[in-house]
């Protein structure tokens, strides 16, 4: 018997107005996703989401009725500007078109800054001024200032939610907070970087640096400014956000020691294969007495562990806990899909459980 789903009329769903900042790999594939599960969301969530206000780095548009999103997909995908849109607000700023037009959920997806925050940072702080829910992909506004953002958000009685920020669709953060019920985190480590893990692989294999490094670019997994994946930085953030989910005490970015890639050499590499181990930059979160201890640096794993089979495109965290014994958690992630379902992900907990969803 075939069944068909009846479509659901506008007042059995509910509309959520979203905002969306940066249009790059990260939010174009979200995008995609939305118009691909568009069914899947009224059906199953009851839910239709538009988009009403758009950022690039031309500035905004913004669209009463929503964007038609093939349109705007067409849009960018031949490599045009936001200021080239009829819907384009010469001079408008965010706040601006969030007092114009409002919506209920902001998702942030602009390049990683980790010296100031920005672009990420004000956007945040504007969007929850306005009474908007966050999702964020950067992760930068987290790594510098996830306090102050906490605060702001529960003075809107709004939630925030990043698992985008954290490993693409891997659920790691998910899975700490929400049911690693009672239990506490005792220590977490592990490989939070595909473009280094992919480098480093493709390296003992003889390759150029530089060479595996484009490849990350072609790819759209490496940072707009890849120095921040290659200097270990992308890693300390993801270490960061970790860690502010675990420990009782909120860290910032300044609390890592960080060691990058860009000076391993590929005999280094060759010393770790015959001493039966692999070369991967790894991040740890240690307790030693009651004090955490927050590192990243290329370090030598046994090649028949968890994560010295860590290979290429993939991810991987190993979480230590007193009550839910020791968790391991991959992902195979060679485009930003997973991550941009992430964002899906956080923005339909949002849009169903409201502030709740994060807390
Ligand atoms: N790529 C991944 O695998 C991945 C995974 C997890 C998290 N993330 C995070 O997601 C975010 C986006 O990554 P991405 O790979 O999509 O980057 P991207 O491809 O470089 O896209 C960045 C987007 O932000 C826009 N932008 C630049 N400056 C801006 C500004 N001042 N204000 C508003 N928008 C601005 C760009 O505008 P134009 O279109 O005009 O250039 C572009 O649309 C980053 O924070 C990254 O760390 C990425």
């Amino acid at each position: 018997m075939v069944h068909e789903s009846i479509p659901k009329s506008e007042s059995q769903v509910k509309r959520v107005r979203l905002a969306l900042v940066g249009l790059g790999n990260v939010g174009r594939r979200f995008l995609r996703h939305l118009i691909e599960r568009d069914d899947t969301l009224s059906e199953k969530y009851d839910l239709a989401f538009s988009v009403h206000c758009v950022v690039d780095s031309s500035g905004v548009a913004v669209s009463d009725d929503g964007f038609d999103l093939n349109r705007l997909l067409e849009h960018k995908a031949r490599g045009l500007k936001l200021c080239e849109l009829p819907e384009f607000c010469e001079g408008l700023a965010l706040a601006g078109a969030l007092d114009r037009f409002p919506c209920e959920i902001l998702l942030e997806a602009s390049p990683l800054d980790l010296d100031t925050g920005d672009p990420g940072l004000s956007n945040c702080r504007t969007a929850l001024e306005h009474g908007l829910h966050l999702v964020l992909a950067n992760k930068g506004p987290l790594a510098l200032a996830h306090e102050e953002l906490d605060r702001l958000a529960a003075d809107a009685g709004v939630g925030i939610l990043y698992s985008a920020a954290f490993c693409g669709g891997l659920p790691v953060l998910n899975i700490i907070r929400r049911d690693m019920v009672c239990g506490e985190v005792l220590g977490l480590r592990g490989i939070f970087n595909g473009t280094t893990n992919f480098i480093l692989e493709e390296m003992l294999h003889g390759r150029a640096y530089a060479d595996a490094l484009r490849e990350t670019r072609e790819r759209g997994i490496a940072e707009a400014d890849p120095s921040l994946d290659v200097g270990g930085w992308d890693t300390a953030a993801k270490l960061v956000i970790a860690a502010n989910s675990f420990t009782d005490r909120m860290i910032t970015i300044s609390d890592v020691n960080v060691t990058g890639i860009e000076d391993v050499q590929p005999d280094r590499l060759q010393q770790c294969r015959r001493d039966g181990s692999v070369l991967k930059l790894v991040a740890t979160a240690e307790r030693v007495d009651t004090e955490w201890r927050f590192r990243v640096e290329p370090t030598p794993v046994p090649i028949a562990s968890f994560l010295g089979g860590c290979s290429g495109w993939e991810m991987a965290v190993e979480i230590q806990s007193d009550m839910y014994g020791r968790t391991f958690h991959k992902l195979w992630e060679r485009e930003p899909v997973p991550t941009a379902a992430s964002m899906v992900r956080d923005a339909v907990h949002l849009a169903t459980m409201g502030r709740q969803a994060s807390l």
